[in-house]
């Protein structure tokens, strides 16, 4: 990654102790960062004296202004500091600082607001305000006091890894990991370089593990978003299993690919009717992280990995055909987040599983109307060969049975009507396990990688019916992304499972468009609350 995280302790520094207040907000002025980001709230500007006081009375910003011969009461005079939400204000250095031992050149005070309305939303609101005020400018290394921000210990780790997720996300550059390849002659990296998480004695240790997590899952991230990024002519099923395979040197995942042979010797027959018309060759991709026992069951993590989506035969219109290049972004999130659990040591065994091929129109390609044969031996009336993400997708979920897990989750780009049910704020999720639901919802909110639960009911079952086999892969306009979860419910009876239609959530179209690393914050939050 472009950016660096790392921690600091100062044993002592607390901004709520009275009695340690100075030496604490001397120890943390004396270390020489570019920048000193300290947040406030609501009540810390009323004992202050309120907005544009004259007078400084009480608590923290007094004792700061002290320190800082006046330069708080100064911006304060001049309307620079409030007391909402997101406000921000730059300090800098000048002679009167030197004097009292300051080392910071600037310090940057982050408005909390009134501390009835703090969520985590507006907390994330509050360190992007943050973030961006660092980044673009001179500014190369900031020291962040995490105990400024956070109320209570409880919420160090879930806030620490969510400022790590969004600088991560701010300091992201397209193709700096294919530096040979250089997509755009003119692309600058942010001079923002490293940012230092401050604690202290009480909050030390949660810290130190939620920067390491934070770190492995915005590294995740970073590699979701360019897998999906990089052109569908780069980007192949290969390309996709060559990076899988890096990553076993890299975090010691082990990764097994199975070409076309073993597909077919495995009894794909659906997954490889999506295939047959590419010239590229499938590959069916397992990457393993064994953190845990050898006998402990794993959580599996199946992605769609259709690295080009035309339609096939069944072929889409032409308009923003190139974003489906995107239709991998379930691959990529599981390739994230495997990477990330390498990259944490986390302590269970999750296996990535990803079937992966083209979708495309030509002499050999699938046509509407042919029926083939699953892996479950359930048969399957191809109607539409652009529903090509389920055909894939079942095959998978059929062989992930050998694994016996403890649960199932696959992540696919799956249809264009959860967009249009959810918009591009929610992912979807389907599942009738009333413990996977209530898992990845909160894990969705503990890392504002949220989903909504659509339904799975036996009724909308009706819409699959074939009169020539046993399924067909489509159910007809309405509730169609319902049908498509309800389709590959079908090949998941062994075990539990959830199902995440991220067809809008992975990323973004027009002026910003990108892929957006989502969900690997909800999966990577989700692995970190399974015991
Ligand atoms: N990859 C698409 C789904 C998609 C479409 C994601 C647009 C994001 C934006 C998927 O393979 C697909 O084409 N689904 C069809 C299903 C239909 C034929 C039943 C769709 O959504 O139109
Ligand atoms: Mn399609
Ligand atoms: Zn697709």
């Amino acid at each position: 990654m472009t950016i660096q995280f790392s921690t600091k302790i100062f044993p002592q520094a607390d901004l709520n102790s009275v009695k340690a207040l100075t030496s604490s907000l001397k120890s943390l002025l004396a270390h020489g960062s570019d920048c000193l980001v300290l947040a406030y709230s609501k009540a810390d500007i009323d004992s202050f004296g309120g907005p544009k006081a004259v007078k400084r009375k009480a608590g923290f910003l007094a004792e700061l202004d002290q320190l800082l011969g006046g330069s708080v009461s100064h911006a304060n005079l001049l309307g620079d500091l409030d007391d909402k939400q997101s406000s921000v204000c730059i300090l800098r250095a000048d002679k009167s600082w030197a004097a009292s031992g300051v080392k910071a050149k600037r310090v940057l005070l982050l408005g909390l607001g009134d501390a009835s309305e703090h969520n985590l939303t507006s907390f994330s609101k509050v360190v992007r305000a943050g973030l961006k005020a660092l980044s673009g400018g001179p500014i190369e290394n900031a020291l962040w006091f995490v105990p400024s921000f956070a109320q209570k210990t409880e919420l160090i780790a879930e806030e620490v890894r969510l400022t790590i997720q969004y600088a991560g996300d701010q300091a992201y550059r397209f193709g700096v990991r294919q530096p040979t390849m250089k997509f755009k002659a003119k692309d600058k990296a942010d001079t923002f370089k490293h940012l230092v998480f401050a604690g202290n004695n009480t909050c030390a240790k949660e810290l130190k593990a939620a920067v390491e997590q934070g770190v492995a899952m915005a590294e995740g991230m970073h590699l979701a978003k360019d897998l999906g990024n990089l052109p569908p002519n780069i980007c192949t099923p290969t390309y996709l299993a060559k990076t899988a395979q890096g990553l076993s040197k890299k975090v010691g995942l082990k990764v097994e690919v199975l070409g076309r042979k073993q597909i077919e010797a495995l009894g794909m027959g659906s997954f490889l009717s999506v295939a047959q018309g590419s010239e590229t060759p499938p590959q069916f991709i397992v990457i393993r992280h064994q953190g845990g026992k050898a006998g402990d069951a794993p959580i599996v993590l199946v992605g769609k990995g259709i690295t080009f989506d035309t339609g096939g035969i069944s072929l889409k219109p032409g308009e923003a055909m190139d974003e489906m290049k995107y239709d991998m972004c379930g691959a990529a999130s599981v390739i994230g987040t495997l990477y990330a659990a390498g990259l944490m040591k986390l302590n269970q065994n999750v296996i990535g599983v990803i079937p992966t091929c083209e979708n495309m129109p030509s002499g050999k390609a699938t046509r509407p109307g042919d029926i083939v044969k699953s892996m479950s031996g359930q048969t399957i009336e191809v109607l539409n060969t652009d529903a090509e993400g389920r055909l894939i997708l079942c095959d998978a979920l059929t062989y992930v049975e050998r694994f016996k897990p403890k649960a199932v989750i696959d992540i696919a780009t799956l249809t264009g009507a959860c967009v249009i049910a959810l918009g591009h704020v929610h992912s979807g999720l389907f599942s009738e396990d009333e413990d996977l639901v209530r898992a990845l919802t909160k894990a969705g909110k503990a890392s504002l990688d949220t989903v909504w639960r659509l339904p799975l009911d036996a009724a909308y079952h009706e819409q699959l019916k074939s009169n020539f086999a046993d399924v067909a892969n489509i159910g007809g306009r309405p509730a169609g992304s319902v049908t498509a979860a309800c389709f590959l419910s079908r090949f998941t009876e062994k075990y539990k499972w959830a199902h995440l239609d991220i067809a809008g959530t992975a990323w973004k179209s027009g002026a910003a468009k990108g892929s957006t690393g989502r969900p690997v914050p909800l999966l990577v939050n989700f692995l970190l609350e399974q015991k």
